[in-house]
């Protein structure tokens, strides 16, 4: 088994509850992070489904996120841990990734690409949600509550993750803005 790198764009940022021995911010081009996926299993139930990313086609966009080098010996381990914890709609793709030069130990490690493994919900899948007004997905998600934890949690963890790394994504940004609204 060789080694592994697999992005994440969602929880896996803020929550990576596994073994790695290298992480690093990423980029996938021709894809765009979308709250347009139900969640029936973490951040909702069955009747009441939550909302949470998925990677929606587009050409012209792109989606910034965190690379994780999985070591050999944990791939295994790992790839089955992600199977259940993604299993409500998502399954593996392979997408390309440019991971952005970062000092390491007094060097800089260049700006490279990595074949990435990459969870993904397409819109066929049985959860998805889909668009909807924005305020909408905000009420939604202020609502939405399952095993893991409140729907409101996941939104603004995500977006401070992103903010700690300087990352952009009006999506997710907008959403927070309006999710202080609902709370006001
Ligand atoms: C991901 O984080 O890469 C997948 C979606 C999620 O678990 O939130």
């Amino acid at each position: 088994m060789t080694e592994l790198w697999l992005f994440g764009y969602g929880s896996l940022i803020w929550r990576p509850d596994f073994n790695y021995v290298e992480k690093r911010v990423g980029r996938i081009s021709g894809w765009t992070r979308r709250f347009w996926q139900g969640s029936h299993d973490h951040r909702g139930v069955p009747d009441a489904p939550g909302r949470v990313v998925t990677l929606i086609p587009d050409l012209a966009g792109s989606c910034d996120g965190m690379a994780f080098r999985i070591p050999p010996d944990e791939v295994a381990g790992v790839v089955e841990q992600l199977d259940y914890r993604e299993k409500n709609g998502y399954e593996r793709h392979q997408i390309d990734c440019q991971l952005a030069p970062v000092e390491c130990g007094g060097k800089v490690l260049p700006a490279t690409t990595v074949n990435c493994l990459v969870y993904l919900a397409g819109q066929s899948n049985h959860a998805f949600l889909g668009e909807a007004p924005m305020a909408q997905i905000a009420a939604q998600i202020e609502r939405s509550q399952g095993p893991s934890g409140s729907n409101r949690e996941y939104l603004l963890e995500l977006a401070a993750a992103l903010r700690e790394h300087s990352l952009e994504d009006e999506h997710v940004f907008e959403l927070e803005r309006l999710l202080h609204r609902c709370a006001e």
